[in-house]
């Protein structure tokens, strides 16, 4: 990044490609300068990270809001900064405005810059703010926008699109992250992909509404923004008070998206509480799609037994174990165990599980509240409204008012009662609706409700060190760059189709490491879809995250069971290269497989898997390459058996499978020829340094 201070005007000239030596930063200045066109202001515009009308800048503004009407347009002046290592921190005020904004840019070891600002009301009225959005200048070559849509189990879709000129927008106004959020905007050259070109993407870090922009203006300039999404008055400075505006995350790649995501997940590895930093991640069993409500001692005991053979380490007791929540219309709120179904408490199941060398974890979804539960009728009052409306209901349930003191206080206090009771290693915190006419006392709350969560979450962890949080929320709704600092998982989706999968976790790889990725095996006739697979296609999908199993295992016949032991086995060898290695996608020519994998740091191995997604346009399979490899090491590559056949639609497999030595440069250029495989199916391929 190169800034510019001139005349107390803040710039940033330059954001991009590592430059190590710049030259004479005047003749920058002077190199980037436009000339005076015709009917246009009489001098080059600067109107520096402010873009203010005042200083004649007529695109979208980063602070927009007013102190009643007045204070409408301000025109900061840089008045102080201070810059050490990779961060800069710069003051800027607006005396005739009376407000003041601290900003600071962090360029991080990764290549991840994190920007945050606080502003401040110096002046004696109220002031409102409307939006505040953080933006970055685009190099001209930047032409397309790739960013992320969805919707319940159908989670982080791309959709790439030239830039064109004017406002491109995404919009998230649920209160939550959603499911349509677009976890990163990512403006690219025309030809970027995978493997090559340049990228530059921009985040919010908050969980809460929000806005990502791309502009383009009629001189041609432009820039990526994003900010939080305000509702009408819902920022209201009082004198002396301030905004802590939530922060971006921005990323710049010359190496494809695959750099973009390199970039990422070594950002978030090198976290001193990244998950993988604090243990191995655990072969997790969630019993959820097992049993759904029908909550029953006998039951999981069974499951539990089951699941001791297969090699799980933890299992997850979810929704239906608290007080009156036989289904999904009444009991939330009241974490308190159901004697009904639980009449021994959670103990003895604790303890069987346990002594079987099992962790258990718990479902809580603390923000929400059933109209038919002990905390409603006792305070009808604590949940996000608007005047005496209640708002609509969804999944029967009501938005519970964390930024309530009463409200926070309840729930921190039954979940920390029951995380003191009983040995929980693992909470799955979930988030079913989204939030409308969300008031407090009569102002929107979206903001406070989400500073809120975010403070409970470090509070359960400040109590219970070695308790994991894993963010849920009618599966994908909430995995961003904001709560992923607060927990230690994501249920990637509510959709376990392996299918459905592939592009799900795909593109949620983007920016999140796949150990923080739930992925579990689902059961035979996928729930979702109703879709039939093979075992080893719903292994391999599995394999490549946070793996786990959402099936009722005590259904599996010998064979499956057999298979799911191996498929164990071989995720807890592989599970640390996979979860510290490089992410890498490959640009399959066939747009009817996916290839993709994880190559270790060292290059002493990696995993892939071809996954045959619909029929091959042609009779043989395009070549399958494996690219990022040591290329004058040699690799013996196979296919790996433990994870059970796929069916494939061939006489002879090709000889390869069985193993054969290349080198790292012949498998990135040549590759292998995949058999011929049946839709829905997939190979996992190994590779291993051999000299
Ligand atoms: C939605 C989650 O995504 C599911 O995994 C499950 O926990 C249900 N909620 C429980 O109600």
């Amino acid at each position: 990044m190169v800034f510019e201070a001139h005349e107390q005007v803040l710039s940033i000239l330059y954001w991009g490609r590592d430059i190590e030596v710049l030259g004479d930063p005047g003749d920058l200045k002077s190199a980037v300068t436009k000339s005076v066109s015709n009917s246009s202001t009489d001098e080059p515009l600067t109107p520096g990270i402010m873009r203010e009308h005042s200083r004649s800048f007529l695109g979208h503004p980063t602070l927009s809001g007013h102190r009643g009407g007045k204070a409408w347009s301000t025109q900061f002046s840089l008045v102080d900064y201070s810059h050490q290592g990779n961060t800069l921190i710069a003051q800027l005020h607006d005396e005739a405005a009376a407000l003041h904004l601290e900003i600071s840019y962090h360029l991080t070891d990764e290549g991840i810059l994190k920007i945050n600002a606080i502003l401040t009301n110096k002046g004696e009225a109220d002031y409102s703010v409307d939006q505040f959005v953080y933006w970055l200048p685009l190099a001209d070559r930047a032409r397309e926008i790739l960013d992320f849509t969805g919707r319940w189990s159908h989670e982080r879709h791309p959709q790439r699109r030239p830039i064109v000129s004017g406002l491109s927008s995404r919009e998230i106004r649920e209160g939550r992250t959603g499911h349509d959020y677009t976890i990163a905007q990512i403006a690219m050259t025309s030809s970027t992909n995978f493997s090559g070109g340049e990228a530059w993407a921009l985040s919010m870090a908050w969980s809460g509404n929000s806005v990502h922009h791309v502009e383009r203006l009629a001189d041609g300039v432009q820039s990526i923004g994003a900010g939080e999404l305000l509702m009408p008055g819902e920022i209201i400075l009082a004198p002396g008070t301030s905004y802590q505006i939530p922060g971006v995350v921005a990323n710049y790649s010359d190496t494809g998206l695959d750099g973009l995501s390199h970039n990422y997940h070594s950002w978030l590895r090198a976290r001193p509480h990244h998950p993988t930093n604090v243990r191995p991640r655990p072969l997790t069993l969630n019993v959820w799609e097992a049993v759904y409500f029908a909550h029953d001692e006998e039951t999981i005991k069974k499951i539990a037994d089951a699941a001791a053979e297969i090699g799980v380490e933890r299992m997850v007791l979810d929704d239906g174990w608290f007080h009156d929540r036989r289904h999904d219309r009444a009991g939330l709120g009241d974490w308190v165990v159901d004697p009904a179904v639980w009449p021994n408490g959670l103990g003895s199941i604790i303890k069987y599980i346990n002594d079987k060398g099992i962790e258990f974890g718990l479902w809580f979804e603390g923000e929400m509240v059933n109209p038919d539960s002990d905390l409603y009728r006792a305070h009808p009052e604590w949940i996000l409204h608007e005047a005496d409306r209640v708002p609509p209901l969804w999944r029967n349930q009501l938005v519970l008012d964390i930024s309530h003191p009463g409200a926070y206080e309840h729930v921190l206090g039954q979940v920390d009662a029951v995380l003191s009771e009983y040995n929980i290693a693992y909470i799955k915190w979930d988030h079913n609706r989204g939030l409308n006419d969300a008031g407090h006392l009569g102002q929107a709350s979206i903001h406070n409700q989400t500073a809120a969560i975010y403070r409970l979450f470090a509070e359960l962890k400040r109590r219970h060190p070695k308790l994991e949080i894993e963010s849920c929320a009618s599966g994908g709704a909430r995995v961003d760059l904001g709560i992923v600092d607060v927990v230690d998982r994501f249920w990637t989706s509510d959709n376990n189709d392996a299918l459905e999968r592939q592009t799900i976790q795909r593109w949620t790889g983007i920016a999140i490491p796949p150990e923080m990725l739930g992925t579990h095996i689902g059961p035979t006739h996928g729930h979702q879809t109703a879709r039939t697979h093979e075992i080893s296609f719903r292994a391999i999908n599995a394999i490549f995250g946070h793996a786990g199993i959402e099936w009722n295992v005590t259904e599996a016949n010998d064979e499956e069971r057999v298979i799911l032991k191996k498929w164990a086995a071989l995720y807890k060898a592989k599970r640390g290269m996979l979860h510290s290695g490089r992410a890498v996608r490959v640009d399959h020519p066939d747009a009817n497989a996916f290839l993709y994998g994880v190559v270790a740091q060292d290059q002493s191995e990696a995993l892939f898997a071809y996954v045959q997604h619909r029929m091959n346009e042609s009779n043989f399979p395009a070549m399958a390459l494996i690219p990022g490899l040591d290329p004058r090491a040699t690799y013996e590559v196979k296919v790996v058996g433990d994870v059970g056949k796929p069916r494939a639609l061939q006489v002879k497999n090709p000889p390869w499978l069985k193993g054969v030595r290349l080198s790292g440069a012949a498998l990135a250029s040549i590759g292998v020829r995949p058999p011929i495989l049946a839709p829905e199916n997939a190979i996992l391929i190994s590779a291993t340094r051999v000299d």
